[in-house]
Formats: C-alpha cells, structure tokens, sequence
C-alpha cells in the first residue's frame, strides 16, 4: 500500500554531485552480482567464484580477545593512529614476518588495508601528480588515486612476463611528476608473485629517482604457494625504508575481512599526516576489532600456514579444471585467491542463442545466464580479454564450477 502521507519523490539534479564522484568508479564485479542476485531470486542456483575473501572463520584467539575488551567496556574512542598494543602488534609483525623496524610513532592503524592506502594517497597527491599502476590490478588502485586527485599511470604487465612490470617498464614510467609506485605481490587478480631477485631490479630503479615513494600493498602476503617467499620493498633495500609506506592487515591472512582492520609503517611525517586525514573521516578503529586483532598478529603462524595449504588444494582443483579448456588460457596463480584467465579464445564466437561474445563481459553474462557460474570480467582490472574465478568455494563447487564453464565453453561456435 503506498504511504499517503511521504511527499512525492523529486529526484536530485545531477549537478548536485561533486565533480570527485564522476572521477571514479563504483566496484565493477557490481554488474555481474546485481544479475547473480536476479538469477538467485529467480530460484537459480548459481556456483559464485567470486569471492574476494577466505572462508575461514576467525581464530578462536581473535574472537576470545573481542569479547575481552567487551566485557571489560573498554569501548570509548580509539585514538586516531590506533590503540598503543595494536600498534605494538603491528611493530613485531614487521619485525618477525619482514625484518622491519618502525618505531610507534612510525605506525598507523586504520578501518582496513584499504582505508590505510586511501590515507596515504590522499594525503599526498596533488592534481596532476602520478602514480604507477602495473596492471592488471586491483580495482580500487585507479580510483583511489583518481579520486585523490591524481593521475594513474598504468603499465601493462603480458602474461608472457607472467603478469609482472619489469624493471625496463618501471623506468619508461616514471616522470617528474611521479609520486609513487603502488605494489602488491601477490597480486589481485593475477597471483603473480614476485621473487626477491626482480624485487631486487624494481628496486635498482627506485634507487635512482629518489622523488618516488613505494605504497606496499603486503595484503596477501600470506597467501603464497609452493614455498615461494614473500618479499617487500623495505626488506629487499633498506635504502628505500625511508621512502616506502608498507602496508597490511589481517583480512586476508586471518580470513578477518569484515572487522576491517589494517595498518601501515612509514615515514614519520606520511604517518602522521595519513593519521590526520582519517582523523576528519572516521577516527580511530573500533577497540574491539584492535583486541581481536592484536591476538591474531600475536598468535603463531601455524593456522595462517595450515589454511594456505588448504587453498593451495582448492587452487589446483580449479586450475586443473580451467586449464583444460580449449578456448580458455591460464597460468597456476603463484598467491594470492584467484585464476586470471584470458578468453581470448571465446571471442568473436555465436553463443547457442545466437549472441556474439564480443568482449570478456559478455562472456562473464554468458556463463552467468547459459550455466550459471559467476565470475569477473578482467576489464575491471585492467587488461581484456580475461575473467577473474577465485578458488575460494566448495571443493564441490570448484568441480561443479569447472565443469559448467567447460561445457559453456564447448557451446559457443
Ligand atoms: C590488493 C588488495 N588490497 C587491499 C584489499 C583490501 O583489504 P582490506 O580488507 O584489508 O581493506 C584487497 C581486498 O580485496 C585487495 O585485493
């Protein structure tokens, strides 16, 4: 029934919106999950390998710490750069897992690996000023740095180099105007993962342009297959320490997504003034999420190692699922949650209604409607034609999942 007494709705002029918002994009996996969600309604079963997070539960440790600083109301405001034993636990994990030392003030604490890199970007560019971008990346690199006021320079990495900028790129790259180098390994969408040897190289050119910063994004870093080692640019050359904003947080290795907590060392003058801008945000994080993950970071590494070798399992399933399919391309993803898969092979085909797959987003609606399976087109990250299937799912999923795309797959002529 509708309400007689709300007013009629007008609908707020376009030109209301800051110009900022039109200097960036909603999430882009926000096309195919707004069919999944039709398709579900529909009474479809849908097999989702979309997830951008671990399926683990939270370790017990994290979760008897919350209710400790529950029950201890100890829920006021947190200061802005985070609770004094958050950022202790911050400092050893620099210490144990990457031979980092920061001192307190060198920390910050914010809601989430994310919030941290958003500080440090909008607290330093400038309109005009640069940022290198390998690609593919992660989605929200460009429109953080455009919504910063920035200028994104991608660098396209091939999968025959793996996915990964070589030092010859990073060079051709950098201007005047470059203000920072942003660098995840292991890499969201690809898993690329580089070894210290190129870590090493990329580094050699950052030695000779002292005017670029390194914005780490050390999120994955526990997620790292067949014993490969993690490496991070302040480790790789301690010259770099003090131009280098290493960033992190236990999203992904404590399968916390949802406390959103993350943190960053740095430069002392950048930390304070990533601080300042979250102080006129959101403020300091909530104490519990700190409790939680003050224990996580204090705990043994053993469980973060046991889950990734149980990822490692579900990435071989898909991998050795997808890989078989004719018209498909893939790599084994080195780290990270996902298989970056080019479609190259399905493009320009006539699906069985007769559609043309003229792009990767096509063929990401085409295996939604003909089978079912959700993925992400690759546009979103960056390089075409290629979907994004994380292996974060069932194992019976992963099968099914494989199995469904196969036959699509053989569908189109
Ligand atoms: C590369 C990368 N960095 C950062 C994040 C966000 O991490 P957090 O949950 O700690 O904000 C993600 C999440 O998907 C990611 O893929």
């Amino acid at each position: 029934m509708p309400d007689s007494n709300k007013p009629a709705s007008v609908e707020t002029p376009d030109d209301f919106f800051a110009s900022r918002m039109s200097r960036f994009q909603p999430s882009p996996s926000q096309i195919a999950s707004a069919r999944v969600r039709e398709l579900v309604a529909e009474g479809r079963d849908i097999v989702k390998l979309t997830a951008g997070e671990p399926d683990f539960p939270t370790p017990e440790t994290a979760k008897a710490a919350a209710l400790e600083v529950m029950d201890a109301n100890e829920i006021r405001y947190a200061p802005i750069n985070g609770l004094l034993p958050m950022r202790r636990a911050a400092q050893a994990k620099f210490e144990r897992d990457n031979g980092l030392h920061y001192e307190l003030d060198e920390l910050t604490v914010g809601a989430g690996t994310k919030q941290v890199l958003f500080n440090a970007l909008m607290c330093s560019l400038n309109f005009g000023d640069e940022a290198i971008i390998p690609a593919p990346y992660w989605t929200s690199y460009t429109d953080m740095v455009q919504l910063a006021g920035g200028t994104p320079v991608v660098v396209e990495c091939p999968p025959e180099a793996g996915f990964k900028m070589t030092a010859a790129q990073l060079e051709a790259a950098i201007t005047p105007r470059t203000k920072w180098l942003l660098f995840s390994s292991p890499s969201n969408p690809t898993g690329a993962v580089y070894s210290p040897q190129h870590m090493r190289e990329l580094a050699d050119v950052l030695l000779a342009h002292p005017h670029v910063h390194i914005l780490a994004d050390d999120v994955y870093e526990h997620l790292i297959y067949d014993g490969r080692t993690f490496s991070t640019f302040a480790q790789v050359e301690p010259a770099l320490f003090g131009r280098t904003v290493t960033c992190n947080g236990v999203s992904k290795a404590y399968s916390m997504t949802g406390w959103r907590l993350g943190f960053a060392g740095g430069p002392k003058k950048i930390i304070a003034n990533m601080s300042k801008m979250q102080s006129q945000s959101t403020s300091g994080v909530n104490a519990v999420a700190q409790g939680a993950a003050v224990a996580a970071l204090h705990s043994p590494l053993d469980l973060v190692h046991e889950r990734t070798a149980n990822l490692q399992k579900r990435r071989d399933m898909l991998f050795d699922a997808l890989s078989q399919i004719p018209k498909l391309q893939c790599a084994r993803p080195e780290g990270a949650m996902y298989i970056f898969c080019s479609c190259a092979g399905a493009i320009g085909k006539r699906t069985p209604d007769g559609k043309i797959i003229e792009s990767d987003t096509d063929f990401v609606m085409y295996l939604l409607d003909s089978v079912g399976v959700a993925v992400v087109q690759g546009s979103a990250y960056g390089l075409e034609p290629y979907f994004r299937a994380s292996f974060v799912a069932t194992e019976p999923d992963l099968v099914r999942g494989g199995k469904l795309i196969r036959e699509a797959c053989a569908a189109l002529t």
